[in-house]
């Protein structure tokens, strides 16, 4: 489904700030996974969704696509088929445009441009689908009017509105109160079985990654440590992660020249 071959982005290149965000990343996704990504602060887990997204040009790789080469191909594109939801929960939606407005762009991209109309029918259906996020008696509010919780359940249900074929999830819940973030992770989980998402999820949650999704990923550096899945990933604890994360760690120091020259 996705391919990253040989993926390294460098930041400012050849100046002072010069700073290698990814190093030489290769990732493949299949059809169907739903992998988490944890990873420290600054290790190139947003850069790695800047760049599946197209929001930034690569420094050097390749990414396919479902089997097309979209390296060079421009952010507006890729978000027809590539759904990605920020940890901003005010990022998603149009917060001076009702809920139906919203949500009528949403469905007018997953048809790939055709126009749709809002008519009695078309709220009716709109209806049955807020019903999952509580929303179902205020089509006509504005979104702004929404809580952080509420709207970042409405970008999620409008994400899938709009029929990708991947979501990128960037810590979307992590901007939420507790109670707020199970509802949309239940919601996440909810519409990825429902629609068969292939979907990547950065999250700060161990444990959460440990039980959500069929593969994990760590990162550090700008480089993947690990991809665990199936039994092996759910068979994990945190501690056994934080373990692995501190050897792996000293592994890559010790056997690694460039980075140890680098102190
Ligand atoms: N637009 C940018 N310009 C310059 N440096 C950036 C930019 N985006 C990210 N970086 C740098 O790249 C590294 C990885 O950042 P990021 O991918 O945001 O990490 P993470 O999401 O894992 O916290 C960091 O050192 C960060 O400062
Ligand atoms: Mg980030």
């Amino acid at each position: 489904m996705l391919d990253l071959s040989n993926i390294t982005k460098v930041f400012y290149p050849g100046t002072v700030n010069e700073k290698m965000a990814l190093d030489n990343v290769n990732l493949h996704v299949n059809k169907g996974d739903v992998i988490c990504i944890v990873g420290s602060n600054g290790s190139g887990k947003s850069t790695l969704f800047n760049l599946i997204s197209g929001t930034y040009p690569v420094t050097n790789g390749k990414i396919i696509f479902d089997g097309t080469d979209i390296t060079a191909s421009p952010e507006y594109k890729r978000a027809m088929t590539i759904g990605r939801i920020f940890q901003d929960p005010t990022k998603g939606t149009a917060a001076n445009m009702s809920i139906e407005d919203n949500m009528i762009t949403a469905e007018s991209k997953g048809m790939k441009g055709l126009r749709i109309s809002l008519n009695n029918e078309k709220r009716e259906h709109f209806r049955s689908l807020l019903q999952f996020i509580g929303l179902q008696d205020r089509l006509k509010d504005n979104v702004g009017l929404l809580s952080g919780g509420q709207r970042q359940a409405l970008t999620l249900l409008m994400t899938v509105m709009s029929r990708p074929k991947m979501l990128l999830l960037d810590e979307h819940t992590a901007a939420l109160d507790p109670r707020n973030a199970q509802i949309v992770m239940d919601l996440t989980e909810h519409f990825i079985a429902e629609y068969k998402l292939t979907a990547l999820m950065v999250t700060h949650n161990m444990q959460f990654a440990i039980n959500f999704g069929n593969r994990l990923i760590m990162m550090d550096e700008g480089t993947i440590i690990l991809d665990v899945s199936g039994e092996e990933k759910s068979k994990l604890t945190v501690e056994e992660l934080v373990r692995l994360f501190k050897n792996l760690r000293n592994k890559t120091y010790a056997n690694d020249e460039a980075l140890l020259t680098k102190e």
